[in-house]
């Protein structure tokens, strides 16, 4: 029988805060594949307020996701965070670890009176993100070497 997220053992599943280079063994595997290890860093990695979050399942780490602060020129708001290099492993993907992620990283970043959260989202990443709340603005843009995007964006107040 597939997996699903009913049938996985529920206190198998934890998220803690992780450190950026935690993060590089997963970013590797499913956002930079092929790549060398250098591109998976992000600049804002150790800064104090750059948050990387983990989840694990029975003590393996499965999916990743980093927030960093970021004020873009297309929102008003103050106090906006970006969201970096979202990603679960590719035998763990739908089983709703993406979604308790993201959930634990919007309710930290509200609990830190964070206004809005963006990010750019890959294509075939959209409706994930869509399901959880998020909505595009402006058009389809290419990232080079990674692809066609969205910026996409919650108002977290
Ligand atoms: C995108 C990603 C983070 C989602 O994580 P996940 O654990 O697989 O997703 P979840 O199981 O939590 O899915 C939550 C919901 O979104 C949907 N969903 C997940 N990935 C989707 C996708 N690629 N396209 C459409 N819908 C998707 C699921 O069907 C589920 O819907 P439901 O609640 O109605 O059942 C993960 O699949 C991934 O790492 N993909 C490769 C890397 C990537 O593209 N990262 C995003 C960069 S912007």
């Amino acid at each position: 029988m597939q997996n699903s997220l009913d049938t996985l053992s529920q206190k198998d599943i934890t998220i803690q805060p992780i450190k950026g280079s935690d993060t590089i063994p997963v970013r590797h595997a499913v956002l930079r594949q092929g790549k060398p290890i250098e591109a998976c860093y992000i600049l804002q990695d150790d800064l104090s307020n750059t948050y990387h979050f983990g989840l694990f399942y029975k003590n393996q780490l499965a999916g990743v996701c980093t927030f960093v602060a970021d004020q873009s020129p297309l929102f008003k708001d103050s106090n906006q965070y970006r969201l970096r290099a979202m990603g679960v492993l590719e035998e763990f993907q739908g089983l709703q670890f993406g979604k308790l992620l993201l959930t634990h990283g919007v309710n930290f970043l509200k609990s830190k009176n964070i206004n809005k959260l963006w990010f750019n989202a890959r294509i075939v990443a959209l409706n994930f993100y869509k399901k959880n709340g998020f909505e595009t603005i402006g058009t389809q843009f290419n990232i080079p070497e990674v692809g066609p995007h969205y910026t996409m964006h919650k108002s977290l107040k």
